[in-house]
């Protein structure tokens, strides 16, 4: 390997910067070219690369967003795209690929692996947290701070009108984000993909609530909830059956995506980029590095694609206990 590519793929994360600027960085340390794509795959496609050194990272480490870009590519799904990709990926005289993004960019390197057998090594990043593989995607830590910051805000009107806010928070499949803020911004309930705990649960625990003398109440509701209901319409049951209470819908949306990388996230894209570049010196491919127990780790692209991340069900058990 004498010339490597990085993108970023899929939605935006921070870390992502700090993570590109680490796979750089341990090129020119081991004494390798590397070239940035721009807006992920579709730039492969469109031919938009721009050589990195150095000095070309500088200031990253604490910016948010991606400053490669990213895109979600409809081209690159179709052989002909790929085709033009790999044209231009040979004619840039490159031999690896570095994505850093979730399961459809890891899909995508996948196929560009299996057809034109382009060594790829993958760095999850997304806020999601929803990637089998690593205790931790890039970015997701950063979320849960400033999910928890802007519920703490919530709180202070919250509990000065004596209202009920339902704050939806992002994860159409994950309750990772909406479990974890949630028990640390001292949720009264939170709402996830992964368990439907029912809305009559929902109204008897606000009941409970109210008579242990609460004046305010805030409920997490991951964007997937399995209720199915949505935060909007949780509101109008809520109105409806508990005429008592003065109810406040709060959309996070996504701001969540977006900020300065904590730094647990930035230490973690530096050693996950790291390794990335390590692998691919070392002949490997096809291979997901991640976090585990304090070790960093590589786990096959295809597991980290096929298996399912699963969620602690005891935080829920421990947030119900924490909401006394
Ligand atoms: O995967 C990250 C994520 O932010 C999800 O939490 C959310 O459901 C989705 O992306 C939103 O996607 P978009 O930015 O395309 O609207």
């Amino acid at each position: 390997v004498t010339k490597i590519a990085v993108m970023t793929s899929g939605g935006d994360a921070p870390g992502m910067n700090a993570a590109v600027r680490a796979v750089v960085r341990a090129c020119v340390f081991n004494n390798i070219e590397c070239m940035g794509v721009l807006r992920g795959y579709q730039g492969l496609i469109d031919n938009e690369l721009i050589p990195l050194d150095s000095r070309s990272v500088r200031n990253t480490i604490s910016r948010g967003g991606t400053f490669l870009q990213t895109a979600r590519s409809a081209a690159f799904r179709t052989p002909e795209g790929r085709e033009q990709a790999y044209k231009n990926f040979k004619a840039n005289g490159l031999d690896a690929l570095i994505v850093i993004g979730g399961d459809g960019s890891f899909t995508g390197g996948m196929i560009f692996n299996k057809e034109f057998k382009v060594p790829v090594i993958g760095i999850p990043g997304t806020i999601d947290n929803d990637i089998y593989g690593t205790q931790f995607t890039l970015g997701y830590d950063t979320a849960l701070n400033t999910v928890v910051e802007a519920i703490d805000k919530i709180r202070d009107t919250a509990s000065s009108h004596n209202r009920l806010f339902f704050v939806e928070v992002m994860g159409r499949d994950a309750g990772f984000i909406a479990l974890n803020a949630g028990i640390g911004a001292g949720a009264e309930e939170i709402l996830i993909p992964e368990e439907n705990l029912g809305i009559e649960r929902l109204v008897e625990s606000l009941e409970n609530s109210k008579k242990s003398g609460k004046t305010s109440s805030i409920v997490v509701v991951a964007e997937g909830d399995k209720t199915g209901k949505g935060v909007f319409e949780l509101k109008d049951y809520v109105e409806k059956n508990m005429p008592e209470y003065d109810v406040r819908v709060s959309v996070l949306g996504h701001m969540q995506r977006g900020g300065s990388p904590s730094c647990f996230d930035r230490v973690l894209a530096g050693r996950l980029g790291v390794k990335a570049v390590d692998l691919l010196l070392g002949g490997q491919s096809n291979l997901m590095v991640g976090i585990n127990n304090n070790e960093i780790t590589a786990i096959n692209l295809e597991k980290a694609v096929k298996l399912h991340h699963d969620i602690n069900m005891d935080l829920l058990r421990v947030a119900d206990i924490l909401s006394i």
